[in-house]
């Protein structure tokens, strides 16, 4: 076997990779030690800056096998054909703390896979659970500040996120899902994931409906209460990453069942909420599930940086066949993710083998910072008068969608904050019931008064055995409140 030689960047043998140059045995060092200068420049620049949320996270490669052709409904070429692979990479995140940061936290789980598909890449970027704390992309920041660590003592405090919470009604469905122990999901391979948003498919026809995506993992799922994940804490900090990897590894790949909720457009003021609206769930009682077909990770990533931290997703990132709703959470993501990518990899991340599409790329877009894969060609612009060059396609013309009203910053229709809420309360068994309200009650016992009260009063809205129960276990004297709101 011929031996590697260890070289330089530039590709210069080393001869001595143990000693710097130095003047003298003892030193100093020479400036004019290149090599010592470039192994120390590049580690000093190993970091990129890590995801602003979701920055915990595994993946794994695998593919999706579709069951039931969904021609019916969209046009997107790797829904047609019954038995069609589409190779994909997963990624499943925490959300608020560090790259390092436990996997044993309350947080919502963010569940992103990535498909190559014959027609350009489809990004799939949604959560284990089914409603978000808001329904506008304009509070996201603001949300995000109040759930990160205190910016003066770098620790995460209730205070801060529940004052947010409290004075957003809206938050009160994802809380009555988040403080159940579904909250902690067990590890990433039991537990669901929902695209939360719907979106619109579009098929040949060009007919629109809505649809809402699911996951349901065939593994089952498994969520751990407080007191368990504190015991894992103590051990693994690293405990889900772990589950992922060493499942794969052994050949026991993880598999998940896609499923799709279809609304019709003339369905839409069927309900007493906006089903355009990501802080609600659309039942399946209502709207029944429809199995698509099933994914298989398969494959563990053989570099953790340039494939599960380099990946980028976007839920804009989509095919011909699939469009983003006009839910404005929806609306203010489609913009938020390629931006920060380009801040975080690079203007060309794109090229990158984890992000760049199997389907061939072909169009004008130039240079910028490595241009690894760069377009060749004299006849960078277009139109052209040659007939060899990358040309528009009217097969893939946008479909017309229609759209009314003025233009206005304004709440949406039929907000209904706490209706939702209460249904899914009720529907708890009385273990999931006590759950609940055990963990909101450690939670909220160290929030100022009128943030704890606030939030009872929000909790009492959705349903009054939660409230009364809430205040009987956080000892707070609900009746000057009752006499008010009634
Ligand atoms: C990651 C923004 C709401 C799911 C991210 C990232 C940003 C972001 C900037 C980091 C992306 C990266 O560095 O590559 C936003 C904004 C939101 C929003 C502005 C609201 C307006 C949501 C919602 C969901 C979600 C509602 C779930 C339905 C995810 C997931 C990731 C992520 C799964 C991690 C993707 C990965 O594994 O790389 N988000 N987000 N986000 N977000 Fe959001």
């Amino acid at each position: 076997m011929i031996m590697a030689k260890l070289t330089t960047n530039q590709g210069v043998p080393i001869g001595d990779n143990q000693n710097s140059r130095t003047a003298g045995q003892n030193g100093p060092t020479l400036l004019e030690d290149y090599q010592l200068l470039e192994k120390l420049a590049h580690f000093d620049r190993e970091r990129v800056p890590e995801r602003v949320v979701h920055a915990r996270g595994a993946g794994a490669h695998g593919v999706f096998k579709l069951t039931n052709s969904m021609k019916r409904y969209t046009k997107a070429a790797f829904l047609q054909n019954e038995g069609q692979e589409t190779p994909v990479f997963a990624r499943f995140s925490t959300v608020i703390h560090g790259t390092h940061s436990p996997e044993t936290l309350r947080d919502p789980r963010g569940f992103a896979v990535k498909f190559y598909t014959e027609e350009g890449n489809y990004d799939f970027v949604g959560n284990n659970l089914p409603v978000f704390f808001i329904r506008d992309a304009m509070k996201f920041p603001d949300m995000v500040h109040s759930l990160k660590p205190d910016p003066r003592t770098n620790f995460q405090d209730p205070d801060r996120y529940w004052d947010f919470m409290s004075l957003t009604p809206e938050s009160t469905n994802m809380m009555v899902h988040l403080f159940t122990d579904e909250g902690i999901p067990a590890n990433y391979r039991q537990m669901r994931g929902s695209s939360v948003h719907a979106y619109k498919w579009i098929n040949s026809f060009g007919n629109t409906v809505y649809v809402k995506l699911r996951w349901v993992p065939k593994q089952g799922v498994k969520n751990l209460s407080g007191t368990e994940a504190s015991a894992i804490q103590a051990k693994d900090f690293n405990h889900a990453s772990r589950d992922l990897y060493e499942s794969i590894e052994r050949g026991d790949y993880p598999e998940w069942d896609l499923y799709v909720q279809v609304l019709d457009p003339a369905d839409m003021d069927r309900f007493d909420y906006n089903p355009l609206d990501s802080t609600k769930d659309w039942f399946e009682e209502d709207i029944p599930y429809q199995l698509v077909g099933t994914m298989s990770l398969n494959r563990n990533p053989d570099n953790i940086f340039a494939e599960t931290e380099s990946v980028g997703f976007n839920p804009g990132v989509l095919v011909p066949g699939i469009e983003p709703s006009e839910d404005k959470m929806l609306q203010g993501r489609l913009f938020s993710y390629s931006d920060t990518q380009r801040h975080r990899i690079g203007p060309n991340y794109l090229q990158l083998p984890i992000n760049c599409p199997f389907a061939q790329v072909n169009n004008n877009q130039r240079d910028g910072a490595m241009p690894f894969k760069q377009q060749t060609g004299r006849i960078n612009y277009e139109p052209n008068r040659y007939q060899d060059t990358p040309k528009e396609d009217p097969a893939y013309r946008d479909v017309p969608q229609p759209v009314q009203g003025v233009i206005s910053r304004e709440k949406i229709d039929k907000p209904n904050d706490f209706g939702q809420a209460g249904e899914v309360f009720r529907k708890y068994t009385p273990e999931v019931k006590a759950q609940l309200i055990g963990n909101l009650a450690n939670d909220l016992a160290n929030v100022a008064e009128q943030t704890k009260l606030l939030a009872i009063c929000n909790f009492y809205r959705a349903d009054e055995e939660l409230g009364k129960r809430l205040a009987e276990a956080l000892q707070v004297d609900l009746a000057p409140f009752l006499s008010r709101m009634s």
